[in-house]
């Protein structure tokens, strides 16, 4: 059974706006994005949202709603009482272009500070032999969909826009961590660099990332306490430390 809800959302641009208060139809097995089209079907044409696939694969309608991190298309109406107001408002980390349009740029900035994957040059593809587990590891982070929920929860960069330019975030440690453990990959990424030059150091293991993830990639546990048990041994292990004063490495 169909009924009206009532819906709060963030409207303006370059930093500018108010919220608007909507009512309108929802029907059985819809989700907050079926709403948003709504809205611009019927009361706000000019409302921006960003979207693509409707279906949690390709990372475009993330939101905030009721304050918290989600994918526009995934979170059921279902999972709030009728009689709720629902907000919604722009990912707070990245600046806002347009309602709920953000410019994300900030992450493929970052991405381009990292290193592609380098292979051994005498291993052809096809020769490839890896344990499983180095494959689940790499399946695992590869499942990102670039949503950018966790870049946006992390408290390092939401509340304090001056880490930017020190701070990576969540979403490149993983995929920092999965080069850097990949048996396949023959640069020399050295552990610390994370720690020291993309901001792993900041982190202090809050784990909201994680929880906000929508694919469940365990990122703290599997990436970031990894890499940065890595980042630590390779500095502090007496041997490697002799060893990089001899070679000079
Ligand atoms: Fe941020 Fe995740 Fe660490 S939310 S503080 S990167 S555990």
């Amino acid at each position: 059974m169909g009924y009206k809800a009532k819906f709060r959302v963030w409207r303006g641009e370059s930093g500018e706006g108010r919220l608007e208060d909507f009512t309108v139809e929802v029907n059985e097995g819809e989700v907050v994005l079926d709403i948003i089209h709504r809205l611009q079907a019927t009361q706000a044409p000019d409302l921006a949202v960003r979207w693509n696939c409707k279906a949690g694969k390709c990372g475009s309608c993330s939101m905030e709603i009721n304050g918290k991190p989600r994918l526009g298309c995934m979170t059921r109406m279902s999972t709030f009482t009728e009689d709720e107001t629902i907000t919604v408002t722009p990912l707070r980390t990245f600046p806002v272009i347009k309602d709920l349009v953000c410019d994300v740029s900030f992450n493929y900035e970052k991405a381009r500070e990292i290193p592609s994957f380098t292979p051994p040059t005498d291993v052809k593809p096809g020769e490839y032999r890896m344990q499983q587990v180095d494959v689940q590891r790499s399946q695992e982070f590869r499942k990102c969909i670039e949503c950018f929920l966790c870049q946006n929860v992390c408290h390092v960069i939401r509340d304090h826009e001056e880490n930017k330019p020190a701070f990576a975030g969540p979403r490149f440690f993983i995929r920092i961590a999965e080069l850097d453990m990949h048996p396949y990959d023959v640069r020399d990424r050295r552990p610390q660099a994370a720690q020291e030059e993309h901001g792993l150091g900041y982190c202090n293991i809050t784990k909201c990332c994680t929880e906000v993830c929508p694919e469940h990639i365990k990122i703290t546990d599997n990436a970031i306490i990894p890499m940065k048990e890595r980042a630590v041994d390779r500095k502090y292990d007496p041997l490697v430390w002799l060893g990089s004063k001899i070679f000079k490495r």
